[in-house]
């Protein structure tokens, strides 16, 4: 498969998100099926995968995505770039953060049975100043416990802040062609800084795909999909031209909609590298195939502004993780 860098990483141009098979999406495979799924993928040629430590069954514990990912990855692990990610609300009086910071990374080490891990997030703000997370994953690469660092869901300026005191390999927020808003300041910072933009929920949690319909019902435990507002019925329904476009265009292509919405951000940004989820093997592979799907300029540029005339209905929202 084609590769991408993130800053100084190399990873495959379309990454796997593993949290599905813990959380977020209804019923959680057998944990024999999701390492065989992540398995399958990397034969494929998938070399970036993404994980947290809070992906569990309702987010009621900690690790459970990571034992997976850790299972699935140890026999090829020189091969892989894993990316997890840490919560950190606050840190206890009289600590540092760097100990905290640790502390947390050496739980993520242990799950995924390896002595270091290559993207480590902050996986959202909490209570401690950008600039002392970033201090200590500084510190983190000097150790050689991780290779490179990131934020996931911030603005600018707090990029900024960190790009300051130690420099970003990524930044995971929120993109697809539903949900734009990096598109104006956050990417073109990212690009001018030479790091990497790895977009999560690329497929609008599945609405890009044009198989879900204002009629479905989503499931009835640990679904995000029951509160994302853009998946209320009355927006999927605002939605539906879009997805109908991206249909359209994905006939005429010879591809699939989630394919295409995947291409179309390839095709825009070099330093962008989708991380779509997914917990069923063939369409894990589906979405990696989207690497192969090269649009030409005039093929993307009517795409595009085809997307421009229409009206988003709702976003995803901010909470989830
Ligand atoms: N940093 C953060 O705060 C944050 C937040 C959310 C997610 N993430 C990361 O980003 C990854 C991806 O995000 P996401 O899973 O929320 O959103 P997504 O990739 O946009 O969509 C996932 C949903 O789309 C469906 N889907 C995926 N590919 C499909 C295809 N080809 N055809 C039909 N349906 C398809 C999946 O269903 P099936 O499983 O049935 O295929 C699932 O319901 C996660 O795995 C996680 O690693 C990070």
């Amino acid at each position: 498969m084609k590769t991408r860098k993130l800053k100084d990483i190399e990873v495959s141009a379309v990454g796997m998100g593993c949290m599905a098979f813990s959380h977020g999406y209804g019923k959680i495979p057998p944990e024999q099926y999701s390492i065989e799924a992540i398995r399958n993928a990397y034969r494929h040629g998938c070399s970036f995968f993404d994980t947290a430590e809070v992906y569990s069954p309702n987010l009621s514990a900690i690790g459970h995505n990571e034992l997976i990912v850790g299972k699935a990855l140890e026999e090829v692990r020189d091969n892989v770039v894993i990316a997890t990610k840490l919560m950190l609300h606050s840190v206890g009086f009289g600590r540092k953060v760097y100990d905290e910071v640790r502390r947390h990374l050496e739980g993520s080490l242990d799950r995924l049975r390896t002595d270091y891990v290559d993207i480590y997030y902050l996986h959202r703000m909490g209570g401690v100043p950008v600039e002392k997370v970033a201090e200590a994953m500084g510190r983190l690469i000097d150790d050689g416990l991780i290779r490179g660092w990131g934020l996931s869901q911030v603005d600018v300026d707090v990029i900024d802040a960190a790009q300051g005191v130690t420099p970003l390999t990524a930044i995971q927020n929120i993109y697809s062609m539903l949900e734009r808003d990096c598109e104006s300041r956050i990417i073109p910072y990212c690009i001018e800084h030479n790091i990497g933009f790895v977009p999560f929920s690329p497929i609008a949690s599945g609405l890009l795909s044009g198989k879900i319909t204002p009629q479905t019902q989503f499931e009835r435990n640990d679904d995000v999909r029951n509160w994302v507002p853009q998946l209320s019925r009355r927006n999927i329904e605002g939605n539906m031209p879009i997805v109908e476009m991206l249909k359209d265009f994905a006939d005429r292509k010879n591809a699939t909609p989630a394919q295409i919405s995947l291409s179309w951000m390839l095709h825009k940004y070099p330093n962008v590298v989708p991380i779509p989820g997914s917990k069923n093997k063939e369409r894990i592979i589906e979405n990696l195939n989207a690497a192969d799907v090269e649009l030409t300029d005039e093929e993307f540029k009517a795409l595009d502004s085809e997307l421009d005339k229409h009206k988003v209905y709702g976003h995803r929202g901010l909470g989830g993780f």
